[in-house]
């Protein structure tokens, strides 16, 4: 393998942005330096671009074994490389379920193939798996996945037994879905008894509301402060919840909580205009909401941002209020938005590497990723801030051909991503031939 020098880089990195030059060695970085001189490596000029560590996703659906319809690794794992993120975590809820331990060998197999970018998997929790869970070995899983509210997938778990043993002895990370269930059916049912089968779209926010969201993160909260549990509470949406968090470093906290690109980016003003293209569980809130959120992300009270990229085809998301199913896709463009509150000056460019890249890291115990460090490998992206960009259907990669930013343009283009010292994206194409690896994870704790 050729060395690759990159030139001419304004690195953002560990809370300080410099100007360098990388060079990369056997996949991995070899240095970082102000001036590096290379005789025979590949020079790519970084023509005074910012260079970011890859982004490290800790929340997907890429659909693959069973709804391969509305996405698979392969074009989903593209897409988040020419979206700048190089590593994803993938959720449980794809068919048949991922809940055995030898149906997350399988999907490793599956990933070991197929995926373009690095990847972990969840195993899934479910009323009756426990034994699964005990028996995973270190490094088996990124975490265990608990849908402590219903959503796309039925793989709900609400036995208060079940729970508490899960929180009391999974030897790798809890992550939690929160919305409570019984509090959405009771709304679902107030609704139904008023519109009949199609519910306006803006409504979502009252029917998985935040009572149901609150009601359930406080019991996940709750739950891990009784057990000591690894707890990370994915995609929060409401002020409310996030009373729950505290905002001391990363590294003293039992408990992180996680918030979605599309919960930063829109609120349900964007109801009328997008429809049911962002209808997502937990739903899209308020503005005062997603205020709240961007703020908690600066404070500290937010760990870690990610997707929560969750495909459908076009098709499906037409149908009436209950049989269009929850999520949107995001991997593509979720960097160039979380930039868009740079450019408002509500995000610094270090905040925003702190919580897409280097926070999963830590969170998760990536070993040698989400920090632009010599020795660590060459995951890499390269963007532009000042070079516009519009989301068409013409150019989004994902399998279901649409994205729920489409007409819009965001201040700035991902330029290059490179995967394990690969160029695996040039600001055009996904190389054909690139694959990711399998994330080294030092996340166990026996229990
Ligand atoms: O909106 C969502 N979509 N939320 C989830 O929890 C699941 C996801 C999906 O898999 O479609």
């Amino acid at each position: 393998m050729t060395d690759t020098l990159i030139k001419n880089a304004r690195l953002v990195n560990e809370d300080v942005i410099r100007e360098v030059d990388v060079l990369i060695r056997n996949g991995r970085i070899e240095r970082v330096d102000p001036e590096i001189s290379a005789a025979n490596a590949a020079v790519y000029d970084a023509k005074g671009n910012h260079l970011l560590p890859g982004l490290i996703d800790d929340q997907v659906h890429f659909r693959e074994p069973g709804a391969t319809h509305k996405g698979e690794i392969a074009t989903e794992s593209a897409a988040a490389i020419a979206g700048g993120i190089t590593s994803f975590m993938e959720m449980p809820n794809v068919n048949p379920t991922t809940t055995t331990r030898t149906r997350l060998h399988e999907k490793y197999r599956l990933a070991d193939r197929k995926s373009r970018a690095n990847f972990a998997f969840y195993l899934g929790a479910t009323n009756d798996n426990i034994d699964e869970i005990r028996a995973l070995k270190a490094g088996e899983a990124c975490g265990v996945k608990v849908f402590m509210g219903a959503s796309t997938g039925n793989m709900l778990v609400d036995r208060p037994e079940t729970l508490e043993k899960i929180f009391s002895s999974s030897p790798v990370p809890v992550v939690t879905h929160c919305e409570d269930t019984p509090t959405i059916n009771a709304n679902e049912q107030r609704f139904r008894e008023k519109f009949g089968e199609d519910v306006p779209i803006e409504l979502h926010p009252e029917i998985r509301s935040v009572e149901a969201c609150y009601k359930s993160s406080s019991l996940a909260v709750e739950l891990a402060r009784r057990y000591g549990t690894r707890l990370h509470v994915l995609h929060l949406t409401t002020q409310r919840e996030l009373a729950l968090f505290e905002g001391k470093p990363l590294g003293q906290k039992q408990i992180t909580a996680e918030a979605c690109v599309h919960h930063l980016y829109f609120d349900d003003t964007h109801y009328a205009v997008k429809g049911g293209l962002i209808k997502c569980n937990p739903a899209i809130k308020s503005a005062s909401d997603r205020e709240a959120l961007i703020r908690a992300v600066v404070d500290g009270l937010i760990d870690v941002v990610a997707t929560d990229h969750a495909p459908h085809t076009w098709e499906e998301k037409q149908q009436t209020y209950f049989k269009m199913p929850s999520g949107l896709p995001l991997v593509q463009h979720a960097l160039v938005s979380l930039l868009e509150h740079y450019h408002r000056g509500i995000f610094s460019l270090e905040l925003i590497v702190r919580k897409s890249a280097h926070a999963p890291a830590e969170v998760f115990g990536v070993a040698d990723r989400g920090f632009i460090r010599e020795g660590y490998w060459a995951d890499l992206v390269l963007v532009d801030l000042n070079r516009p960009f519009t989301v068409k259907r013409e150019n989004v990669l994902y399998k279901c051909g649409w994205s729920p930013f489409d007409g819009e343009t965001f201040h700035s283009s991902v330029m290059a991503t490179w995967l394990n010292g690969v160029l695996a994206y040039n600001g055009h194409t996904v190389s054909d031939s690139v694959r990711g690896q399998r994330l080294q994870l030092d996340n166990y704790q026996a229990r």
